[in-house]
This record gives C-alpha cells, sequence and structure tokens, in this order.
C-alpha cells in the first residue's frame, strides 16, 4: 500500500492583495515523481517556498509523514527530510564541487563552537560523515570525479545538477526541484532525466516544477496543474494531456 508523504490541506497565501496560492490541496504519494506545471507566476516557485518553511501559509496546513510542518523553520523541515534546489542557480563559484555540497549540510551538523575549536573525536566523526555523504551524493550525479574543480568551471548542465545533489547530502526522503533542466540543451536534459529515475529507483520522492512538457510528461507519475493561484487539474500525464482546463490555461497551445 503506498504512503501520502506530503499533504497540502487548503493552503492560502497572500501577498497583499495577491493571492498567490488559493486554497490548494494535494497529495503525494511516497516513492512517485509528482509534477507541478503552470504558467509564469501561477504560484509554483511559492508552493516550494511554502512546503519549506520560507513563508508561513496564511490558511491552511501542509503535512509531511503526517506530521504538521507549517510553522517550522526551514532548516528543521531540511531535517526532517525535505530538500530543495532553488529556480536560479545558487552556487558558491569560487568553491569546490565537494565544498559546495558540504555546505548544504550543515543542518546536520552537532557540534558546538567548543567542539569545534578542540576538533574533538566527535567532531572530527562528523565531519568525515559529512564528506562522505556528499561524495556519495556526487556519486549519484555523476559529478565524483569533479569533486575538487571550482563550481564556476562546470559546465551550466553540470552545476544544476551540482545543486542536486547538494540537495541530496542532506539524506532527504522527498526532494523539490524547482526547473531543472531549464536552460539545459537536449543532452543536458536526457542525462537529467536518467539521473532523476534514478534518484527515485533510491526510495525518494520528486516534486518537480518544470516548464518542459516532454521532460515533465515523460517522467511523471502524476501531474498538478497550477493557474493563478489555483490547482485546475491533476492526473497521470496522458490524462493532463487531454484536459480542456489545462489546454486553455496554456492559451490553446498543446501541451505537449
Ligand atoms: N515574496 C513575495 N512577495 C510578493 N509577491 C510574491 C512573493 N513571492 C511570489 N510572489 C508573487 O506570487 C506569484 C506567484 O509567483 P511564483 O514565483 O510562485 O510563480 P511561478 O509559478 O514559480 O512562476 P515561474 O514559472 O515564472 O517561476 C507571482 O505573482 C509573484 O510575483
Ligand atoms: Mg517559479
Amino acid at each position: 500500500m503506498s504512503t501520502t508523504i506530503l499533504e497540502m490541506d487548503n493552503v492560502t497565501i497572500r501577498f497583499g492583495g495577491l493571492t498567490a496560492v488559493d486554497s490548494v490541496n494535494l497529495n503525494i504519494q511516497e516513492g512517485t515523481i509528482r509534477a507541478l506545471i503552470g504558467p509564469n507566476g501561477a504560484g509554483k516557485s511559492t508552493i516550494f517556498n511554502l512546503i519549506t518553511g520560507i513563508y508561513p501559509p496564511t490558511s491552511g496546513e501542509i503535512r509531511f509523514l503526517g506530521q504538521k510542518i507549517n510553522g517550522l523553520k526551514p532548516h528543521l523541515i531540511t531535517e526532517m527530510g525535505i530538500a530543495r534546489t532553488f529556480q536560479n542557480i545558487r552556487l558558491f563559484g569560487d568553491m569546490t564541487v565537494l565544498e559546495n555540497v558540504m555546505i548544504g549540510q550543515h543542518c546536520r551538523t552537532k557540534a558546538n563552537f567548543i567542539g569545534a575549536i578542540l576538533r574533538s573525536p566527535g567532531v572530527k566523526a562528523e565531519e568525515k560523515s559529512i564528506v562522505e555523504a556528499s561524495l556519495n551524493a556526487l556519486e549519484v550525479m555523476e559529478l565524483g570525479h569533479k569533486k575538487d574543480e571550482l563550481a564556476k568551471n562546470l559546465p551550466y548542465g553540470e552545476q544544476r545538477r551540482l545543486e542536486i545533489a547538494r540537495a541530496l547530502a542532506t539524506n532527504p526522503k522527498l526532494i523539490l526541484l524547482d526547473e531543472p533542466a531549464a536552460g539545459m540543451n537536449p543532452q543536458e536534459k536526457q542525462t537529467l532525466m536518467s539521473m532523476i529515475n534514478k534518484i527515485k529507483s533510491m526510495d525518494l520522492t520528486i516534486f518537480l516544477v518544470e516548464h518542459d512538457m516532454k521532460f515533465v510528461m515523460s517522467l511523471s507519475d502524476r501531474i498538478a496543474v497550477l493557474d493563478y493561484g489555483k490547482k485546475i487539474a491533476s492526473g497521470t500525464p496522458a490524462e493532463i494531456k487531454k484536459n480542456p482546463a489545462v489546454i486553455a490555461a496554456y492559451l490553446g497551445k498543446e501541451v505537449v
């Protein structure tokens, strides 16, 4: 039987007079790839910001594995097992690939200030496990051989994969990817697609925002469609492709 990993229950957020997310209900089943699509400004990234605790919802509830998470600080939500990438690349260009991944794990660090200065055995063990988790995540994203390069010297497609590696290294159960294929060439997209499938096979759940419809349709188990903050459709890729409300939201353009 499948488990619901994430539930959004009537979630709304208003920014001044704008209702960016409007009474959204959404369930994601563990071990699946769920996509969220919709025109620019529909509220997709805002939904990610709500789930990761950047904004509290104006009303409604968000539950992760049955536990209410809205109102929790972002670092606690990361600790519980939700990781994300951002729509725009957020890397430290002058740091190495490995360092960029390690930085994502400060949420797992227990060492206090004194322990860090004295480099106690506990701190050393912790450092070792952070390096190990980072190297593993880089291997998954096929960037292990580039660990000592500066992030800024990686080709664009690899920089985006590096961000996913950073999210993976926090050992999440659910990973939110905000337009991971944006700006990639077809070959880079193909590589990314196979890596996202690999992540799924590692027992992770993926919540994906993406404008590239071919990418979305071939990866997703289910798709939710957002327009002006409202969920207007939800279903399998085949159902979404022929949904009249979805076609209208995309101004009559064919979805695929
Ligand atoms: N912090 C904020 N303050 C005010 N308005 C905001 C804020 N964050 C988002 N918005 C507004 O909420 C709406 C939804 O924005 P959001 O970034 O979620 O859209 P999106 O679906 O991710 O679009 P895109 O596909 O262009 O990334 C937009 O009108 C945006 O201007
Ligand atoms: Mg966005």
